[in-house]
């Protein structure tokens, strides 16, 4: 039996729900270091989830380590405000176009749910039109034991759709509070979507938050409100910000931000240095190399080689989303064929070392290599193969 499988056996209550979702047996990490994950069984994997996007630089990246050890040794949760906290504010709105005041939190739920709850304090107003994942607080997520007032609350547009959310708006005169967005997740924004939706927002009397948890830092240092010339009321940060650290931010424009002392977001870890140097060195490494132009050069060459190999073994797929979180699109006839063949593309995949999921898409990392792309590519040839003579 594999080690992992052991374990497993000895201690069920360990099992992690999103090991399904990787499409292979669950797998315990002994070390995570670059691109790679090694387990306890010695596989080695190329890994495209990156700690859930992440870990935008590679594992244990050693600047990053260096940075948090120190911030350690200075103390782990110093009471009042360790001095990386305002370099780390400064950066951020010396970086991010709507940023005039910063707070900072530890996880993307976090952010989104505090930008929420100011939305509702600043307008006096309880909806809110969504469109994206924003994490699993109340006010969000569609799980069993969320109360139903909460569920009424929340809007889902379709993205790309102005007319739709032009309704959504009439249908709820005067009590909508916000619009909350990603700025795109697979299928990019058209021209001047973003900001009409931020317009519309305004002509209502609603903010409009967008939800920089995945894009920040990441498309482009300055954020997808750079890319695509947009600026909204409050940002949230996450992910890519730290290395795989945990932290957040909530950022935006001075009047809104300045009230969200009124709401009582006290928590006891909000402060902890280590993920505030964290943060400085991966935004240091992130400007100095130019990591959204590798990841782009990089995913470029992925995204290139997949459409390639698709073609070759007949496959009907093709690459779809940004360049720093590609995906692959079957297109076959049957909804059942096209989820079957990205389940078996993943799986195929996984035992070929590469760590993907078909839930959603992919990210990339700064200690890929073109070598490391390469090699994936060869193994999705081999996978497509695969599937061109089962589907
Ligand atoms: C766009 C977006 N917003 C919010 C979240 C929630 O972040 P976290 O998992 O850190 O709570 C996620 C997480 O995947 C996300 O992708």
């Amino acid at each position: 039996m594999r080690q992992s499988e052991a374990l497993l056996a000895a201690r069920p209550g360990m099992y992690f729900t999103g090991y399904e979702r990787i499409g292979g047996n669950p797998v315990f990490i002994e070390r995570a270091e670059g691109a790679r994950l090694r387990d306890i069984d010695g596989n080695i994997y190329l890994d495209y989830l990156l700690g859930f996007g992440s870990v935008v630089l590679g594992h244990a990246e050693a600047e990053v380590n260096r940075a948090v050890t120190a911030a350690l040794q200075r103390g782990v949760n110093p009471t009042l405000l360790d001095i990386a906290h305002l370099e780390l504010a400064e950066r951020i709105v010396d970086l991010i176009p709507a940023a005039e005041l910063v707070t900072f939190l530890k996880t993307g739920s976090d952010a989104v749910d505090a930008a929420v709850r100011l939305a509702r304090a600043v307008t006096g107003r309880a909806h809110v039109l969504h469109w994206g994942h924003h994490g699993w607080h109340d006010w969000c997520s569609p799980s069993p034991g969320v109360p139903e007032a909460s569920r009424a609350l929340l809007h889902r547009f379709a993205f790309n759709d102005l007319d739709g959310l032009r309704s959504m708006f009439d249908a709820l005169p005067g009590a909508v509070a916000c619009v909350v967005m990603m700025p795109y997740e697979i299928d990019p924004p058209q021209p001047g979507y973003l900001a009409a939706v931020r317009d519309m927002a305004h002509d209502h009397g609603a903010l409009f938050v967008l939800d920089e948890i995945r894009s920040g830092f990441r498309i482009s240092l300055k954020g997808a409100q750079d890319v695509f010339g947009v600026e909204p009321d409050i940002a949230a940060f996450g992910k890519a910000m730290a290395n795989g650290h945990a932290i957040s931010a909530l950022a935006g424009r001075r009047e809104i931000m300045a009230r969200i002392l009124e709401l009582g977001l006290t928590v006891t870890y909000f402060r902890s240095p280590d993920a505030m140097a964290a943060a400085l060195a991966t935004l240091a490494i992130l400007e100095r190399e130019d990591v959204p132009g590798r990841l782009r050069r990089l995913g470029r060459r992925l995204m290139d080689g997949l459409d390639q190999a698709a073609h070759s073994a007949g496959v009907p797929a093709r690459t779809v989303g940004f360049e720093a979180t590609p995906f692959i699109r079957f297109d076959h006839e049957r909804i059942s064929d096209r989820e079957r063949a990205l389940r078996l593309f993943c799986n195929g995949m996984l035992a070929r070392g590469h760590l993907m999921t078909p839930a959603h898409h992919w990210f990339l990392c700064a200690a890929m290599t073109e070598d490391d792309i390469d090699r994936t590519v060869r193994a999705a040839e081999a996978t497509l193969r695969d599937i061109a003579g089962t589907i």
